[in-house]
């Protein structure tokens, strides 16, 4: 239930004036009037958006039909039966040329070093897009066959995924940042009959030679008696063309050859390629000869338009498979609501595009709004910790949004590299990925924010498509650290373990009750495991295997991962609550806490800290630490152990593993599956510095 009136406390944060004034929703009453209609009659509600949309041939059958209850049957979720769309239409096509928006810019790229940049405009992506979907039907990619996308922070990339979607075929992107061997697993579990990549970039002043990944991935895949029929390479940090490549492989140097795409300034960089003739081909090559025009392909609104690969407890990556139209309407209507978008505004989502984040709120969401967005492929340490901050001023950002991982870190280098900078442009702030605690959450609306930007915590998940708990800036008060309430059309409750929904103040499962447009279809070749993964423990509701706390004023608080919650003489204890206690301490920069087993408690608390630069880690440290959690929490939480952390396990966007952290904590070497861990070295010295435990 939502409440009648947002909370009234003056430990809210409510929108400034300038926020309020001219915003979507203007104030809690409207949210509620809207949120009410969105989930009583959705046909209403998403039709009159759908009108928004350019349709081929408008539905004919039932507005939504559903099954949610595994013990009824099959899970299926079908909207707008006998509409016909296509989503690269809807992003350029319609834009250019209903819209008049070919001249508007799509996206600032900035590059990885600070003097490498370019802009692209509506009309010059729509095409690019026509021509390298020509180059896919040439190359024999057909409505439904799978591509695969192994690509750095790029708008080729963009490119690449709408031109899939312009024809419809399937894209399945995986971050630049994976193995060859999570590469090949994605590649055989899709069937993918080509790939592309580029030759290499840099992250920060690391080169990664991507394409030699890539070799190796397809190598793989060909000893498990699998080939792609092509491999496709963008020139992006300028390598020679290959001559006289024949069906041996040869090695090019690279020069500082600037003449190929994107004709941004590069310096010169020493990389070497291997070509084979057999399967790669040169971009450019490509794209010289092909036309500019492309008729899309029609497609049904239940048509699949990609697969994503997100982790599974069980170690095999699920492909996350997502449908045309819904995600279409979703993604377009939480980006305009959530961060309230108007014409003018500068948006920049500093996630890759190889994450949903990237998908929904570099890609997708954005264009469907003809927004104008920065795409940013370097890191924020690179070449100083100022570096966001630069590019907030220098496209004059209005609207950003990133991870709270990206804020802690930040956080550690202090005020003045902020401060640097104006940020003035500011309007509106956003965090996505994990819990955000208040501390950051503070220190991101302080002093990135000026205390005039309103945070939008949003929290969604690969399978959601979009934002499913978020505020909306000017209608909903904040209070740090919550995702604070539902967006139009999502349907959230709490439940216990026995299954039944908790109303008022409570904490248990969060699931959601009935679709939302953009909810996964199925799990890519394999629906049953969506079936068992997604609705077998609660039939009837979709579970989304996260923990959840409504308190006094309705308020939503996510609590983490279950598997991330722990049970301390039958307390029921969330992670993430401890790691924030624990940070708000003046000397920890990062916390992660994990469950030990504890011979009279049940579990007890096992806690890693990453010291500050400059701090000490002394059994004063550890003392004040044990106080800090009791006085934020209660004694049930005080931790039994208090590790020093110089490094966390991550992965490469930024999750930290505590699953490795477990087996440290409890000596165990068998980690398990590493592939996804971002700097293994950690490791042995969290091993070294273990606390000696009962
Ligand atoms: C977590 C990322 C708290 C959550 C979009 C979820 C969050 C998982 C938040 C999905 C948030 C994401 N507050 N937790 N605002 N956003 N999460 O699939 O545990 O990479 O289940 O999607 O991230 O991660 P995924």
């Amino acid at each position: 239930m939502i409440p009648d009136k947002a909370p009234v406390e003056k430990d809210l944060y409510h929108a400034a004036p300038e926020v309020v004034n001219g915003a979507h929703v203007p104030n809690f009453q409207k949210y509620k009037e809207l949120y009410l209609q969105s989930t009583q009659n959705p046909e209403e509600f998403w039709g009159r958006i759908a009108k928004e949309y350019y349709w081929k041939t408008p539905q004919t059958g039932k507005f939504l039909d559903y099954n949610f209850d595994l013990t009824k049957g099959k899970i299926y979720i079908k909207w707008m039966e006998g509409a016909t769309t296509n989503i690269c239409y809807n992003l350029l096509d319609r834009n250019v040329h209903q819209k008049k928006l070919g001249d508007k810019i799509a996206f600032y790229w900035e590059g990885n070093d600070p003097e490498d940049c370019m802009q692209v405009t509506y009309k010059e992506l729509l095409q690019q897009v026509c021509k390298f979907a020509n180059v896919l039907r040439s190359q024999g990619v057909k409505k439904g066959d799978r591509v695969s996308v192994y690509m750095p922070m790029m708008i080729e990339s963009v490119v690449v995924m709408l031109a899939c979607t312009r024809i419809g075929a399937i894209h399945s992107v995986v971050f630049a940042g994976f193995s060859a061997e999570s590469l090949c697993e994605r590649i055989l579990d899709s069937r993918c009959s080509l790939l592309v990549t580029a030759d290499g970039f840099y992250r920060g002043d690391k080169p990664i030679d991507l394409k030699h990944i890539a070799d190796e991935a397809l190598r793989k895949c060909r000893d498990r008696n699998f080939r792609v029929g092509r491999c496709i390479v963008v020139k992006h940090l300028g390598v020679t063309e290959a001559t006289g490549a024949t069906d041996e492989t040869c090695t090019v140097k690279a020069s500082s050859d600037t003449s190929q795409s994107p004709p941004a300034k590069r310096s010169c960089y020493n990389l070497q390629i291997t070509w084979n003739a057999d399967v790669d081909i040169w971009w450019h090559d490509l794209m010289k000869e092909a036309s500019d025009k492309c008729e899309p392909e029609w497609c049904d609104f239940e048509d699949p338009l990609f697969i994503l690969y997100t982790s599974g407890s069980t170690g095999k990556p699920k492909g996350v498979q997502h449908a045309v139209g819904g995600y279409l309407l979703y993604t377009a209507t939480t980006f305009k609501y959530v961060f309230d978008y108007k014409p003018d505004d500068v948006y920049w989502c500093t996630a890759d595009v190889g994450w949903i984040t990237g998908h929904s709120y570099i890609v997708y969401g954005p264009l469907a709004n003809g927004a104008t967005s920065v795409m940013f492929e370097g890191i924020p340490t690179y070449p100083n910790v100022s570096r966001l901050w630069e590019i907030i001023d220098k496209y004059k950002v209005t609207t950003f949004y990133t991870a709270p991982t990206a804020i802690r870190l930040l956080m550690k280098y202090g005020e003045e590299p902020v401060k640097k900078f104006s940020r003035k442009s500011l309007k509106i702030l956003g965090t996505v990925g994990e819990p955000i605690n208040p501390e950051a959450w503070l220190w991101y609306y302080n002093v990135v924010g000026n205390s005039k930007c309103p945070i939008m915590d949003t929290f969604w998940q690969t399978e959601t498509g979009g934002h499913m708990m978020t505020p909306l800036p000017a209608a909903i008060p904040l209070k740090p650290g919550s995702a604070t309430f539902p967006f139009f059309g999502v349907t959230p409750a709490i439940l216990n373990e026995t299954g039944e929904e908790l109303e008022g103040m409570a904490e248990g499962y969060l699931v959601f009750k009935k679709p939302w447009p953009s909810i996964m279809r199925t799990i890519y070749g394999n629906h049953q495991r969506f079936e068992t993964t997604y609705f077998k423990k609660f039939p009837g509701y979709f579970v989304t295997g996260d923990g959840c706390k409504r308190d006094k004023d309705g308020y939503y608080w996510i609590t983490g991962r279950i598997d991330d919650m722990l049970n301390v003489s039958g307390h029921l204890l969330s992670t993430a609550e401890v790691e924030s206690a624990l940070i708000e301490h003046t000397s920890i920069a990062e916390a992660a806490t994990v469950s030990h087993p504890h011979p009279i408690k049940g579990e007890c608390l096992y806690c890693f800290v990453t010291l500050k630069d400059g701090h000490e880690f002394t059994e004063t440290l550890v003392t004040e630490l044990k106080d800090k959690v009791r006085e934020k929490i209660g004694p049930i939480a005080t931790p039994d152990y208090v590790q020093n952390a110089p490094g966390l396990p991550k992965t490469r966007s930024g999750k930290i593993m505590r699953r490795i952290l477990r087996k440290i904590a409890r000596n165990e070497n068998d980690l398990g599956d590493t592939s996804t861990l971002a700097d293994g070295t950690v490791i042995e010295e969290l091993f070294k510095n273990r606390c000696k435990t009962a």
